[in-house]
């Protein structure tokens, strides 16, 4: 067991020191020769999932200094991954990859795309291999072919006969035989190369990336050096996007990474919205609050501009090549399973526009929320905004302005005859309701006259009793004075 304690951290640390590179000065060092890959204690899980625990990962990161490397090297390093970076740059430049990971979990290490050897190296210490290189420019040293074909081709047939079980290659969703752009045309091929030697490997298709590096919404946002001018071909209201956010695909890496079904299948990554070129060069404007104007370049001019820009010995700020796969409509796949079936949401463009492009505001604006700016119009499954669909040809025109017209006509009637009859139960209620009280009163009324009646009976009995009184005492004083009076004179006569 001591054994296999001390041989992994004896090679690991000869291969950030470079000596690994000398493959008999390691064998004479080391206490044990074959590499126990299944044994290797740091092949097993520990710890709560974190940074400082142990995922089970040993992953080799080719073309981890790129715009997507330091995503996929951020997220296995916070679940606790050991990480192999094969560079080729000044070992200055990949600082900013070391605090990613936990102590000594990094190991930098030199490479040569030519040199298989070093390749072999590389993985060898990995049950993960994941192959990020890639180059949208053409050198006098490597050729799209090299790139995109050549060197994921030997990574991946060093993986196989390493006996690696994880292999990701990165391609790109518009990678097409027949497309006008020679790097989507090697990327197809690409794909095709990897599949034969590593037919287990997971081929990741993400659409154009965006994030703070990105060379996407960086690159129409800095168009404004030329003139204040955005150059679009056709205005860019030809090209549909559907552009993906880089720690979406960084995610759906490391998932993929992580789940044993994933072997075998090409993943197509997409963003959740599609937006005419054009809305999208528009919306990028407004949020960087700068006047620009846009207009319509065709090809072969665009062409010609851009080979001055390609013949310049630093990074070429664009190509003849970038701007055909910039004016490439982003395929559909339906069939292929995307960033859901990883289990990631994917992120919308507004949702992270501003961390990219707020560096490109003047000071003025430069605390302004993202709010001011409008939304672009995504594209609808017809493939037009409904602007667009408004503004296309007159018949199209005439047949959607007629729809809707009929739609709201029907729509107007049907709340018509709603409220008619809810009008007629009204008035009917109301109806109801006032003869009630009419009734309500009439029983009053016939209360009140029955009650009169009475009072009435009552006083003209009390009269008749009073006159009959009255007449018998008439009667009787009468009587009295006949009495009274009997013996007087008057009464004699
Ligand atoms: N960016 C996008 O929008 C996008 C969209 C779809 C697909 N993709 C694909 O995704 C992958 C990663 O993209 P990214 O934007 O991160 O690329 P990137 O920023 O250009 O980085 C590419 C990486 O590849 C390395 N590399 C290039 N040529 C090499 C060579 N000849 N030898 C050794 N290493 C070499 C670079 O190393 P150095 O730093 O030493 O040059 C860098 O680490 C690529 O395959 C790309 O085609 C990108």
């Amino acid at each position: 067991m001591a054994a296999f304690v001390s041989r992994p951290t004896l090679a690991l640390s000869q291969l950030s020191s470079g000596t690994l590179l000398k493959p008999s000065a390691v064998l004479a060092n080391a206490p044990i020769i074959i590499q126990q890959r299944k044994v290797h204690y740091t092949l097993i899980p520990c710890g709560k999932g974190g940074r400082s625990s142990f995922s089970g990962v040993a992953a080799t990161v080719f073309g981890a200094t790129g715009f997507l490397g330091r995503y996929v090297v951020n997220h296995l390093g916070r679940m606790g991954s050991q990480i192999v970076i094969p560079h080729r740059c000044d070992v200055y430049d990949t600082m900013y990859l070391r605090p990613m990971a936990d102590l000594g979990q990094i190991i930098f290490l030199e490479w040569d795309a030519r040199d298989k050897e070093s390749i072999r190296q590389a993985l060898a210490h990995s049950n993960v291999v994941i192959n990020l290189v890639g180059r949208e420019w053409e050198t006098r040293n490597y050729r799209f072919e090299d790139i995109h074909v050549t060197i994921p081709q030997q990574i991946a047939r060093a993986a196989k006969e390493a006996g690696i079980t994880k292999f990701i290659h990165v391609s790109h969703l518009n990678a097409d035989i027949r497309s006008p752009s020679k790097y989507l045309r090697n990327k197809a091929v690409g794909e095709e190369a990897v599949r034969a030697e590593f037919p287990d490997a997971i081929i990741m298709k993400p659409s154009e990336m965006f994030g703070r590096e990105d060379r996407f919404l960086n690159h129409f946002a800095n168009m404004r050096w030329f003139g204040k001018g955005a150059p679009l071909i056709a205005m860019g209201k030809k090209t549909i996007k559907q552009p993906v956010y880089v720690g979406d695909v960084a995610k759906a890496i490391v998932n993929a990474v992580k789940d044993p079904d994933c072997n075998g299948k090409t993943y197509a990554l997409t963003g959740p919205h599609r937006y005419f070129l054009h809305d999208l060069v528009n919306y990028i404007y407004a949020v960087i609050h700068r006047p620009f104007v846009m207009y319509p370049l065709p090809r072969p001019l665009y062409h010609f501009f851009a080979r001055f820009f390609e013949v310049m010995p630093f990074e070429p700020w664009t190509s003849r090549d970038k701007i055909d796969r910039f004016h490439t409509t982003d395929m559909k796949y339906p069939d292929l399973p995307g960033l859901e079936d990883l289990g990631i949401i994917p992120t919308s463009l507004e949702q992270k526009a501003i961390q990219v492009l707020r560096r490109h505001r003047r000071f003025r604006w430069q605390r302004d929320k993202l709010e001011d700016a409008k939304p672009a119009p995504t594209v609808w499954r017809t493939g037009k905004t409904l602007r667009g669909t408004l503004r296309s040809k007159w018949p199209q025109r005439v047949i959607v302005v007629l729809a809707i017209a009929s739609v709201s006509y029907i729509i107007s009637v049907q709340q018509d005859v709603q409220s008619h009859g809810e009008c007629l139960q009204h008035a009917q209620r109301r109806e109801m309701a006032r003869n009630q009280e009419k009734l309500r009163r009439l029983e009053e009324m016939q209360d009140h006259i029955l009650r009169m009646c009475k009072s009435v009976d009552r006083d003209s009995e009390k009269t008749g009793k009073a006159e009959k009184e009255m007449h018998i005492k008439e009667e009787k004083l009468v009587a009295r004075v006949k009495k009274l009076f009997s013996n007087s004179l008057l009464f004699q006569t």
